[in-house]
């Protein structure tokens, strides 16, 4: 509520290796499927959603290193991340660049073993706390998306944060600006082959989207369960609220949204561990989980009436944390941009959906 870094809470997580989650045992990690990552995302974001965002970034920042990464950077920069209590951050976008990747303007110019990054990343989860970063930059400024390359970055005087957002909700998550002044980065860092970025970035989201929407279906379960139980303690015109049936219908479509989130989550994140390409049920379950998460709250607090409105009951902060899940890693409108694009054109990708 407050905007405290939970520290401590990242620390237990670490140690209880609820974090890093697939992470493979070879880099020190715990290997989860994820359908198992969904498990642990929904129950954390049950709890608190800006909780189980700080957590969970590693995995953002660590995809397009397992997917991309050669041996020597996936050990050296994986095992920082299993070997302490440490963050990375995912930086794709920027101020003129959000849904549209492939408008971004940060640069990487080699030179010699080297290349030299200039550019300024926003919303960056964990961006204030994080030892390496993943960073997308232009590398032909003239190739569009196919002009971009990532890259993994290491935290130096040249990497500054540059502003901490005040947000409406997931407040235990920080949000920063990140510039890089021209930072040199080893020509070895870089992820994939060089103007090849974009499709990583892709199929990063492709990885990560299931894991926003188990976070949504935590969100929506938290605030189901809360107004069920409100509805059957709060008595107006003679019976609890949950004997009417406006609040009953209520309670029921809130029931069946958690539910489908739930399955749709699943489903995308089952494709997955089966090394099948999950872009369109990706798009579903994030769309569907993160709208629904929006509508279950708004009604809990509906449920709860003027109390709901009130910070006392947990249902508003709810609210508030369930938008965000409609904004981050792709709107629900690039998700629908997706889905049609995969339902009018599907695209046969070459590279397979594991690395
Ligand atoms: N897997 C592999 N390749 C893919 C792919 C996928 N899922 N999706 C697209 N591609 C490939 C295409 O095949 C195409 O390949 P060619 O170069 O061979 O033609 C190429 O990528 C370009 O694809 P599009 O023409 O579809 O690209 P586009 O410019 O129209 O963009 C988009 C598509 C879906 C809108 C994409 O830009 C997008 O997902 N935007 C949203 C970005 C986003 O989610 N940002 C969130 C950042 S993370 C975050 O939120 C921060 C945080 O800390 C939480």
């Amino acid at each position: 509520m407050d905007g405290t870094w939970p520290q401590e809470i990242i620390e237990k997580a670490w140690e209880l290796g609820i974090m890093n989650n697939h992470i493979p045992e070879e880099y020190g990690g715990v290997g989860a499927s994820y359908l198992e990552g969904c498990l642990i995302e929904e129950e954390i974001a049950w709890g608190c959603s800006g909780i189980a965002t700080s957590i969970g970034a590693n995995g953002l920042a660590a995809a397009p290193l397992l997917v991309g990464g050669s041996e020597e950077t996936k050990k050296k920069y994986l095992g920082m991340l299993t070997e302490a209590p440490k963050l990375a951050s995912f930086c794709l976008t920027e101020p003129n660049a959000g849904s549209d990747v492939s408008g971004m303007r940060t640069t990487a110019v080699r030179k010699g073993d080297t290349y030299v990054l200039n550019g300024s990343k926003c919303f960056i989860t964990n961006g204030g706390y994080a030892d390496w970063f993943t960073v997308y930059a232009k590398t032909d400024k003239d190739a569009g998306h196919r002009g971009i390359s990532a890259f993994i970055v290491e935290k130096d005087d040249t990497v500054t944060v540059d502003k901490k957002e005040d947000k409406m909700g997931q407040r235990a998550s920080n949000t920063a600006t990140i510039t890089f002044n021209e930072t040199e980065v080893p020509a070895e860092n870089m992820l994939g082959e060089e103007n090849k970025g974009f499709k990583l970035a892709m199929m990063t989201l492709d990885r990560t989207r299931p894991g926003v929407a188990a976070m949504a279906t935590g969100i929506s379960r938290a605030a189901f369960e809360m107004a069920t139980e409100y509805s059957k303690e709060r008595v107006q015109f003679g019976v609890p609220i949950a004997m009417h049936q406006a609040i009953q219908f209520m309670i029921a479509d809130m029931a069946t949204k958690v539910h489908m989130s739930r399955l749709g989550t699943w489903n995308s994140a089952v494709l997955l561990d089966q090394g099948a390409r999950n872009t369109l049920e990706s798009s579903h379950a994030k769309r569907y989980a993160a709208d629904s998460a929006m509508e279950v709250t708004t009604d809990a607090v509906q449920v709860f009436g003027g109390y709901g409105f009130i910070k006392e009951y947990k249902v508003e902060k709810l609210m508030r944390d369930a938008k965000i899940m409609q904004l981050y890693e792709g709107t629900s409108q690039i998700q629908r941009l997706v889905i049609a694009r995969e339902t009018l054109l599907p695209r046969r990708v070459e590279e397979p959906a594991t690395a």
